[in-house]
């Protein structure tokens, strides 16, 4: 499984980028809003610290526009991937920028029928948001189980990315049922590495070696 970075910070992305377990990058308007940047200044700086796919998301709402948008974005960088909500208007301009060959990820998803239409209209990503889902009282990950599901059963290409992540426990689930991307807020990330034991362990083991007075080099 993949791991997407969710953030438009590019501080953030560059001080994980080392790790070597960043595969790409997804924004959204909320979070290009919270860098307080130009899109397209953001966006392009991202692209050029990640070698795989950046997503960037049209704020229209009217196919015309949407695809304007989408065209636009994708103009900026070659690892773009142009983000579209799952309305009408995004399944059409998915449709439309897929046949053109850019990628599009479909967000906004929150049911097994919108990834359906996503993956029929040529979708590279479907967004499923376990997060929101969770929040409200219903199962984010049978979402995913789902979607995975139904399209091994179909033959489908498009990839599942897990959006809305809010804790390890979402990425490990993801991994277990066979989800392509997982996409984490750099706070999620950090917390994967942790576990008290491995902090104590380590503790020990130093505190032993000490002891001995030795260096390895
Ligand atoms: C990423 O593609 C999504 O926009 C993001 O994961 C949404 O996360 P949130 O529900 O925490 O805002």
């Amino acid at each position: 499984m993949k791991f997407f970075l969710d953030t438009a910070n590019t501080d953030e992305i560059r001080a994980l980028l080392p790790s070597g377990l960043v595969d790409g990058i997804t924004t959204n308007p909320s979070l290009i809003a919270k860098s307080g940047r130009k899109i397209a200044e953001v966006i392009k700086e991202i692209a050029s610290l990640v070698s795989g796919s950046v997503s960037a998301e049209v704020t229209a709402t009217e196919t015309k526009a949407m695809l304007e948008e989408g065209k636009y974005l994708a103009s900026l960088a070659d690892n773009i991937t142009v983000k579209v909500p799952l309305t009408p208007a995004g399944i059409e301009t998915c449709h439309s920028l897929s046949q053109a060959g850019i990628g599009v990820n479909v967000t906004l998803c929150f049911s097994a029928a919108q990834a359906l239409l996503a993956a029929k209209a040529g979708a590279q990503f479907i967004s499923p948001f376990v997060g929101r889902l969770d929040d409200i009282g219903q199962d984010g990950m049978a979402l995913v189980s789902d979607i995975v599901e139904m399209y091994d059963a179909q033959g489908m290409a498009t990839e599942v990315l897990v959006a809305s992540v809010r804790h390890p426990i979402h990425v490990v689930e993801a991994a277990r049922i066979g989800a392509d991307v997982a996409t984490l807020p750099p706070k999620v990330l950090h917390q994967l590495y942790r576990h008290p034991l491995t902090d104590k362990g380590l503790e020990a083991f130093l505190a032993d070696w000490q002891k001995t007075g030795q260096s390895i080099l």
